[in-house]
């Protein structure tokens, strides 16, 4: 990660810089409660339109400056140009630095490579989806693809090496209709539009035997699952495992009027990696397919995250509960609390939302108003929760 290290120096010399340059907006130093130590001070910045924080962890053999992880831009260049700026305007003396611009690559099928974010209100051009979780190496994603060019196929993988390798199929085979989204399926389904998708794939799901929480199928994906399908749309579950099986077939019967069906060693169109190797063992492979009946109402998501209410005064608001707070379906915590130096105000780095793919935020307290740093959450419903969370806590 881009970083400057320079001879300490007194971080008040950077207020003259914050307050006269429209690039950096606040400067915050810890506000330490009980039993913590915290040590960095924060910079926020608003570098070439984009919002991020630069952390200054001061040490005594030298500072340390380098963006914070949760609101790190995507383009390293921008974050070495801010570190560059910083320094030459404040004077600091650098004693190591690798901040020289790197040449810029090409993007990786960058059309392809969806965010989250993308998903908040989605432009499918007009065509039917098909979703595949946790496609893998992407060989039955890609086939699909091929297969049925008139529908969009939307491939979600937590794990990015694989999204990485099938970007780059897509790129070699000339793909139009493929949208790779590196993230947690469980989450992203509760974003996609009601009665969108033909088919949503879950071949060889990770069984999670000892986990059973982390698994895929679940009574709540199952539900969301059967929105997201237009009407004789189908889920369908391949595996291996005999013990995922018998748990798929008793989520998927749990549901109100369904029509499921079950295959044995049933022959796909194309083999996965896994599936090659379990008919290789002589296993078992089993397909449940579950068919949506009717319409769906449409999806609401009409989640606000502003602070609209009156807040605790400061001092209040940098004293909020250290532990997490843990409700059914999400938690918050407060992780950090800074109070602005260059005007009156105060920072909390904080987390919340799902306990699988959490939120990671900085609230920036000033003039009685909040807002989140560097921007919004993604706009889910457990976000949503979290928000209103938030809000019984900050709220006067
Ligand atoms: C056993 S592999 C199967 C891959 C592929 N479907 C196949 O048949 O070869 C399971 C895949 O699901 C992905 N995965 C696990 N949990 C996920 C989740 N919650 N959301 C998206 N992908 C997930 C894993 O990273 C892994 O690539």
């Amino acid at each position: 990660m881009p970083h400057i290290k320079t001879a300490p120096f007194d971080t008040a010399r950077l207020d003259a810089v914050i307050r006269e340059d429209a690039a950096f907006d606040f400067r915050a130093v810890p506000a330490v409660q009980k039993g913590e130590t915290v040590r960095e001070e924060l910079l926020g910045v608003v570098w070439e339109g984009e919002r991020f924080i630069l952390e200054i962890h001061k040490r005594p053999e030298g500072y340390l400056i380098k963006p914070d992880k949760p609101t790190r831009p995507l383009d390293v260049n921008r974050i070495k140009r801010a570190l560059r700026y910083l320094a030459e305007a404040a004077g600091l003396t650098i004693e190591h630095e690798n901040i020289t611009l790197s040449p810029t690559k090409t993007p990786l099928a960058e059309a392809y490579n969806k965010r989250i974010e993308d998903f908040e209100s989605p432009d499918f051009g007009g065509r039917r989806i098909a979703v595949e979780v946790g496609f893998g190496s992407g060989r039955h994603l890609l086939h699909q693809a091929q297969a049925h060019p008139e529908v969009l196929h939307i491939g979600i993988e937590i794990h990015t090496p694989s999204a990485q390798q099938v970007l780059k199929q897509i790129e070699r085979q000339g793909l139009t209709n493929v949208w790779v989204v590196t993230y947690d399926a469980r989450l992203l389904l509760e974003m996609l539009p009601s009665n969108a998708a033909t088919a949503i794939y879950v071949h060889f799901p990770v069984p999670w035997d000892k986990k059973p929480h982390r698994r895929v199928i679940s009574r709540a994906f199952v539900t969301e699952a059967m929105r997201v399908v237009a009407p004789q749309g189908v889920l369908e579950l391949r595996t291996d495992s005999d013990r995922y099986y018998a748990y798929a077939l008793k989520v998927f019967s749990e549901g109100d009027r369904v029509q499921f069906d079950v295959r044995k060693n049933h022959e796909a169109a194309i083999r996965s990696k896994y599936e090659d190797r379990w008919q290789r063992q002589h296993k078992d492979i089993y397909t449940l397919r579950l068919f949506a009946e009717a319409e769906s109402p449409a999806l609401v998501q009409d989640y606000d995250f502003h602070f609209d209410r009156a807040l605790k005064p400061l001092d209040a608001l940098l004293a909020l509960p250290q532990d997490a707070i843990i409700r059914p379906d999400h938690f918050v915590h407060f992780e950090r609390r800074y109070r602005m130096v260059t005007e009156e105000g105060g920072v909390i780095k904080c987390s919340f939302g799902s306990f699988e793919r959490p939120e990671h935020k900085v609230i920036a307290i000033r003039e009685h108003q909040a807002e989140y740093y560097p921007g919004v959450p993604v706009r889910s419903r457990i976000n949503h929760h979290a928000h209103q969370t938030i809000g019984e806590y900050a709220y006067a």
